[in-house]
């Protein structure tokens, strides 16, 4: 949940599909418009980022956009993931394509940031790799392996100056 003087005004999420074997996680975030633009996008995107990379040991991280969603495509680049080959996925029913973006630990780390604090990282380091949940029904992955890995959570906070209007 992202919160600006009080208000939920978005959500970023972080999920980790089979985590404790590949390390991998990819992000999704979502913003109320009166709230985009203001640069809220990129600090949630750094604060999620800390907290899979140091509270959680990520080895890599991924984004997809539509091509022409220019923020977040802007917001990736930015924060230094590299161009990751492309995808389709469906919207509003009609096919469109997708960018899609990888940031490595190590270009993470040239980039890390000293204004960002994780809260109750230990809680989330017991609870998760993390918490394997298996499905009722059980899943079949493409490594033959049965179940699913979900890693939700931690609080990250991100401190820097928010402009009222950009
Ligand atoms: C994607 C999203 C979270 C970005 O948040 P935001 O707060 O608007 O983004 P920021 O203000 O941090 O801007 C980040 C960069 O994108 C650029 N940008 C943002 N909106 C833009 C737009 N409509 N057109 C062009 N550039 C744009 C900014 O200039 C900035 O670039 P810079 O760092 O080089 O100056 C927000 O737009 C949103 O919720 N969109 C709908 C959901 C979505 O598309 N989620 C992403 C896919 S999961």
């Amino acid at each position: 949940m992202v919160v600006v003087d009080g208000h939920p005004v978005g959500m970023q999420d972080l999920i980790g599909v089979n985590f404790s074997t590949f390390g991998t996680v990819t992000s999704f975030s979502w913003l109320v418009d009166d709230q985009r633009g203001r640069g809220l996008g990129h600090e949630m995107r750094a604060a999620i980022l800390h907290l899979a990379f140091d509270g959680l040991g990520a080895k890599e991280a991924s984004s997809d956009a539509f091509v022409d969603n220019h923020g977040s495509n802007a917001i990736s680049r930015d924060l230094g993931y590299e161009p990751n080959g492309s995808d389709w996925a469906t919207r509003q029913g009609e096919p469109a394509l997708l960018n899609r973006w990888r940031l490595t630990r190590d270009n993470w780390e040239q980039r890390r940031r000293d204004n960002i604090r994780l809260d109750n990282i230990e809680a989330c380091r017991t609870s998760l790799p993390l918490v394997v949940t298996r499905s009722e029904r059980p899943q079949l992955d493409m490594s033959g392996q049965i179940g699913t890995a979900t890693l939700t959570s931690g609080w990250a906070y991100s401190s820097r100056s928010i402009p009222a209007t950009r």
